[in-house]
């Protein structure tokens, strides 16, 4: 356990999910919330790199209420059968990370004809979340956890070529998905106000992770990035555990400091649109 991301709560009786905790800020946010206590359900596509996670949380916490299930974001078939698979296993589900987020230098697209950037780091989120809300609203103080990025500042989303079918570019899709990030996490906010669950959307820093490399698209990484995992992932360890952040919703924290997003970010009309057409999208997964 590093020195720098203390525990700072007592997470005993509850059930989180961290997706994309194969490695990277998802590996550490699941190792810092066993350790404070609670039953962590890891979510990987792949099944050794995520049994080895598994192995690592448990040995590293000494809490062996850990457990793996399989979902690769690019598929809405699998996420329908992570959601049913956690929802019969669990009653509850307190807290939930959406973590899990790449890129790709060539424009791709799902089996369901919807391009991966889009799909993994907006739909991913936007599904997962939809499918399990009921059981996070019936779940005391629970709360949802975006981890969106500060370049959601360079995104623009058009309405009209929301799959950028036109102009495709990596980065640039990248930061329009860390955009729509923001825009679901404000519109699921109003939706959940007076719910209990709180959701809130984070830029964890520029971390020194393996971002990109299992993306054989990807040359996207973070070189720049000095500050290791244990430290990024810093921020959503505290939204996802802190009393201070208790009752909180709807905002974007800069690491750990509550600040305004972009201002499109705010676009109330765009966020309906987007809204609309992820229900769209996912019309196959959410009913
Ligand atoms: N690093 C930074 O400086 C930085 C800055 C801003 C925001 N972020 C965000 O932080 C989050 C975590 O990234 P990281 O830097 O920790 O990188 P990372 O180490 O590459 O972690 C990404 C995680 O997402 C998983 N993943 C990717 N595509 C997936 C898919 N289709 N289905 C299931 N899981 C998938 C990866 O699984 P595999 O092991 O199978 O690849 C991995 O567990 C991302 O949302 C990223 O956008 C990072």
């Amino acid at each position: 356990m590093n020195q720098e991301a203390k525990p700072v709560n007592n997470l005993h009786g509850k059930v989180c999910i961290v997706t994309g905790s194969t490695s990277g800020i998802g590996l550490v946010t699941a190792k810092n919330l066993a350790q404070m206590g609670a039953t962590i359900v890891l979510v990987a596509r792949d099944e050794a790199r995520g049994k080895s996670a598994l192995a690592e949380v448990i040995e590293c916490s000494g809490n062996d209420n850990a457990e793996l299930l399989m979902c690769d974001f690019s598929s809405q078939p699998s996420i329908v059968a992570f959601t049913e698979a956690f929802k019969r296993k669990h009653t509850q589900l307190d807290i939930l990370v959406n973590n899990a987020g790449m890129m790709s230098n060539e424009r791709l697209e799902t089996d369901s004809g919807i391009e991966l950037t889009f799909a993994v780091n907006h739909l991913g989120y936007f599904i997962t979340t939809n499918l399990l809300l009921d059981m996070l609203k019936e779940s005391p103080a629970s709360r949802i956890i975006v981890v969106a990025s500060d370049l959601h500042q360079q995104g623009k989303i058009d309405p009209n070529d929301i799959m950028h079918k036109h102009d495709y570019h990596g980065f640039t899709a990248y930061c329009d998905s860390k955009l729509a990030n923001l825009l679901f996490t404000y519109k699921m906010a109003a939706i959940l106000q007076g719910s209990g669950t709180t959701i809130n959307a984070l830029h964890p820093g520029v971390i020194k992770t393996k971002f990109g490399i299992n993306d054989r698209n990807s040359d996207m990484r973070f070189p720049m990035g000095r500050v290791s995992p244990e430290v990024g992932a810093k921020a959503q360890i505290y939204l996802s555990a802190s009393p201070e952040v208790q009752g909180i919703s709807g905002k974007y924290f800069n690491e750990m400091c509550m600040e305004r997003s972009s201002a499109m970010s705010y676009d109330e009309a765009l966020a309906d649109v987007l809204w609309q057409k992820s229900m769209e999208y996912s019309s196959m997964s959410i009913k």
